[in-house]
């Protein structure tokens, strides 16, 4: 197939593991005959630095048109000024939502020669295989913001949470229908103890899934709760459906599970365009820019990678070229070419274009072997 893929580098770590990602896309294109157009852009800080704003209308215009974006990270240190007007992470959540991209899927899967890098007992991850659908365009993240001074000298500051009916409706929906393919129990997690939004959420998720879902088995976990439960017993879940925030929250605590953070890829979707046999989807590992790390080829690539294979499987719809990235990873970290965040005690450590180059080489290798 022909496809135009917009990149968006970004900051940070986000053009090194990008790099090993469209790496990976050149090699499937390769190997299965399509025509990739790969589009690169900028966004968060580095387009702070070159056009003064965090999403230059030339970047949102080319991900329009784009058949998916696929994203590194944004933000760090250089621009993290309190005080300052623009934040590159004004650029990252002003695309999600001028995409309308509502539903953030962060699958979670133990590979079993990650389980010693997980902080968790082994025991406790045999049979992990969750998925968190996080609500992307709504909540306290787009609420109204303000500070104000008081007449005592200090400041109030004021974050809204506020959800609509059809916003939980359709993330809902999304949620329940992945579950469906899957094992069939989801899981809403709110704070309706304490929080009218979640008590709006629950009662809609309670609603939809009594009329459209019959088979899903659906259960309610408080946020506090689910933390605990995440390290609990985090074998039960099977999809997950939450608010934008402890979305956020959760996953980066889920992330342990696999290992690491470097690991997890993130799809976020929208509604299929009417006459578009592509949807529109962006498609970004879940670590963010470590700016730590930046520019010393030590990042773990695998994240961007597995979210590369997101995107052929849920824009493109090339769901046996997503598969075979997927396989790729997982038979690279059985040969153990792993970076630091992942690699053993004592086990060799590999830079970011060496696990990168070892992917590529085993889909190739599959391309050899057919021929
Ligand atoms: C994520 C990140 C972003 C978020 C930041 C960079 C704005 O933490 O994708 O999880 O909070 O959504
Ligand atoms: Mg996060």
């Amino acid at each position: 197939m022909n496809a135009t893929i917009a990149v968006l580098p970004g900051d940070g770590i986000g053009p090194e593991v990008t790099a090993e990602a469209t790496r990976a896309l050149r090699a499937v294109a390769d190997r299965w005959d399509h025509r990739f157009e790969l589009r690169e852009a900028p966004l968060g800080g580095c387009a702070i630095d070159a056009a003064g704003t965090p999403l230059p209308e030339s970047t949102l215009e080319l991900c329009r048109a784009a058949d998916a974006v696929l994203l590194g990270a944004v933000g760090g240190p250089r621009w993290d000024d309190p005080a300052a007007r623009v934040r590159p992470e004004q650029g990252l959540l002003g695309l999600r939502k001028a995409l309308g991209l509502y539903a953030n899927l962060r699958p979670v899967r133990v590979h079993p020669a990650l389980r010693a890098a997980s902080p968790l007992r082994p025991e406790r991850l045999e049979g992990v295989d969750l998925l968190v659908v996080r609500e992307l365009t709504g909540g306290i993240y787009f609420g109204d913001k303000r500070r104000e001074r008081l007449p005592d000298g200090g400041e109030r500051a004021t974050d809204v949470c506020a959800y609509e009916t059809a916003e939980i409706e359709r993330v809902v929906r999304a949620a329940a229908t992945l579950a469906t393919g899957r094992r069939g129990r989801l899981t809403s997690v709110d704070k309706a103890n304490v929080l009218e939004t979640s008590r709006l959420w629950r009662a809609v998720t309670r609603r939809v899934i009594a009329d459209e879902f019959p088979d899903i088995t659906l259960e309610h976990v408080l946020v506090d709760a689910c933390a605990m439960h995440l390290l609990r017993r985090p074998a039960d879940f099977d999809v997950i459906v939450t608010e934008n925030m402890f979305g956020d929250i959760l996953t980066d605590e889920a992330s342990m599970l696999a290992g690491s953070i470097g690991v997890l890829p993130s799809a976020s979707l929208g509604d299929p365009v009417p006459g578009r046999d592509t949807r529109p989807g962006l498609y970004e590992p879940i670590h963010g820019s470590a700016p730590d790390l930046a520019g010393r080829g030590e990042a773990n690539p695998l994240g961007a990678i597995l979210s590369a294979a997101m995107l052929l499987r849920h824009s493109l719809g090339l769901v046996r070229e997503a598969a075979a990235i997927e396989a790729a990873v997982a038979a690279v970290i059985e040969d153990g070419i792993l970076t630091g965040d992942v690699a053993g005690a004592g086990a060799p450590v590999h830079r970011t274009e060496e696990v990168g180059a070892a992917v590529v080489g085993k889909l190739t290798a599959v391309k050899e072997a057919h021929v």
